[in-house]
């Protein structure tokens, strides 16, 4: 398979996305590719944090994750974006990352890229898709190649969302199923991703 530079950048506030990501860089290593798991910077105030104990353990049991910076997208050949489901919307930390990419977007370099994407909310029926296909407008203005799921594996039958490997959290951490559904989706980025690099340098 061509190589392929795959990135993973997330954002997590009580760890059920950082899970997910975890386990999108799983598959996209084993699908061959070089992987960066990035956090994006956390910019909620101290004061926030505090309401939330497992917000505050977050953080510090993910102080060792590097944060995500432009030259991991200029890098990569697929990114994979996770967040939270925020008010049926991406995690405005995650937006704020997006929202300084413009640079690379100008010349160009984050076109042509394939692009996935993966969530959680607290309830089913949350908002999921509509964060999901929110973060997909990004996608569109860069230019991108957007590769969901769909229902192209046995897995997707299980977790039932084409757009996107999601998690309910009121249901408990992501157990089996999903985490495959992850590793899954990023399979199937990666694999799209080295068939359009070998195709580009044939
Ligand atoms: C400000 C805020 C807005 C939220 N909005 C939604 C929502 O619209 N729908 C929903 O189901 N859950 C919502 N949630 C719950 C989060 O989506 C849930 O806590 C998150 O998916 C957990 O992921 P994490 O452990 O990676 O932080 C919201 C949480 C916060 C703090």
């Amino acid at each position: 398979m061509e190589s392929v530079n795959a990135a993973i950048v997330y954002y997590s506030s009580t760890g059920t996305v950082h899970a997910l990501a975890q386990a999108a860089a799983d598959g996209a290593e084993k699908a061959g590719a070089d992987v960066r798991l990035r956090k994006v910077a956390e910019l909620a105030p101290p004061e926030a944090i505090a309401t939330n104990p497992a917000w505050g353990q977050h953080i510090q049991d993910t102080a060792d994750v590097a944060e995500v910076s432009l030259d991991d997208l200029a890098w990569a050949d697929v990114v994979l974006f996770g967040t939270p489901t925020r008010f049926g919307n991406a995690a405005s930390q995650l937006k704020a990352f997006i929202d300084t990419t413009g640079g690379l977007w100008r010349q160009g370099r984050l076109a042509d890229k394939v692009y996935s994407a993966f969530t959680s909310s607290g309830t089913a029926h949350g908002g999921q898709e509509s964060t999901l296909l929110a973060l997909a407008n990004t996608f569109y203005h860069w230019g991108g190649i957007i590769v969901p799921p769909g229902y192209t594996d046995p897995v997707q039958f299980q977790t039932g969302n084409p757009y996107g490997t999601s998690h309910v959290v009121s249901s408990g951490p992501p157990g089996d199923v999903t985490l495959e559904a992850a590793r899954y989706q990023a399979r199937r980025a990666v694999t799209i991703a080295a068939a359009l690099k070998a195709g580009r340098a044939a």
